[in-house]
């Protein structure tokens, strides 16, 4: 009997309409997950679409070939990380590509994953269980200014600095190996003070961040994901905190401009003036409907930006 891996995606009409999915277009799902969101593209078009799917977790590429039977001949899925979707798929094939971004409910619940601090567990927090690198490694190895700001710039995690230097001395007396005991440090040293979170809540978005490298992967699959698409097609992208978001704003507000400029700031002076590479299908970010965040409270922090390939 093989273990269910059940994920409930989010704003799946909404997904479906921003990509326009119809009868005979090519689709990628660059974040397969349990397969759910494939089926529905699959399903919706029927009879001569074509998925492409990937994903980094083993897991989750069997329970997604599982989910996807049905439409056998109609979808091909590789293991691997969204960012080397270029190296399978050609430039100007498909019609669009959707990133729902994040874990899985079921990485999430299965203990020994280790990426909830709701089960006490060996700090893992890999998608990808062929990689080296742990969540132990990050917090027993790297040094306490790249804690803090792991803990700033992806966990928006206020006492960064205070919370990396406890984990540092913590450390020098016995390693911290488990999610009980990182999420009880991280307690000490910014209590909940009432709060309904718990204070751990952001640091085990950082550290997972950082043993993915979710931000480096997601810089690449933005621009692999454009090379794909053919001119109107659609690359939809669901984020679920504000680290991803703003990388995925700036990103699409970089590739709508009509003009590049040299170095990380814009002086209007120095700017080349090229063709935009997207163009915006709505310019303010979609939420799920409040039913959707009552029934799935998944869904409450999601956050749905589309665009065109010109
Ligand atoms: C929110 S879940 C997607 C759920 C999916 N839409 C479904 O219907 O079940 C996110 C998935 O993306 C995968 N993932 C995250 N970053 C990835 C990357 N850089 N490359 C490939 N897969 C990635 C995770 O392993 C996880 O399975």
């Amino acid at each position: 009997m093989v273990a269910e891996y059940a994920h409930r995606p989010v704003m799946v009409a909404e997904i479906l309409a921003a990509l326009r999915v119809r009868p005979g277009g090519r689709w990628v799902d660059g974040t397969l997950g349990s397969g759910s969101l494939a089926a529905c593209i699959l399903d919706a078009s029927r009879p001569t679409g074509w998925l492409f799917g990937c994903d980094r977790d083993g897991a989750a590429i069997e329970a997604a070939t599982r989910r996807l039977a049905p439409f056998a001949g109609r979808f091909e899925i590789r293991r691997g990380d969204f960012a080397d979707l270029g190296d399978w798929i050609g430039p100007a094939s498909c019609d669009g590509v959707v990133l729902d971004l994040g874990v899985s409910s079921p990485q999430l619940d299965v203990p020994e994953r280790g990426f909830s601090f709701q089960h006490d567990a060996p700090l893992d927090m890999r998608m990808d269980d062929r990689q080296l690198l742990t969540a132990a490694d990050v917090v027993n190895g790297w040094d306490e200014a790249a804690l803090a700001r792991v803990f700033g710039e992806y966990g928006d995690e206020p006492r960064a600095r205070r919370i990396a230097r406890a984990i540092v001395r913590e450390r020098q007396t016995r390693r911290i190996e488990t999610t009980g005991q990182l999420a009880a440090l991280v307690e000490r040293w910014a209590p909940r003070h009432g709060r309904k979170r718990h204070p751990a809540t952001k640091v085990f978005l950082a550290v997972r961040m950082a043993v993915n490298s979710e931000i480096r992967s997601l810089q690449r699959g933005l621009a692999a994901a454009c090379t794909l698409l053919k001119p109107g097609g659609r690359l939809v992208v669901v984020t679920f905190h504000s680290a991803e978001d703003r990388l995925v704003k700036a990103f699409g507000r970089d590739q709508t401009r009509d003009y590049t400029h040299p170095g990380t700031v814009d002086v209007p002076e120095l700017r080349q003036p090229r063709a935009p590479v997207l163009q915006w299908v709505q310019r303010r970010a979609l939420a799920p409907d409040p039913r959707e965040i009552a029934d799935n409270p998944r869904a409450r922090s999601a956050q749905l930006r589309a665009w065109e390939k010109v």
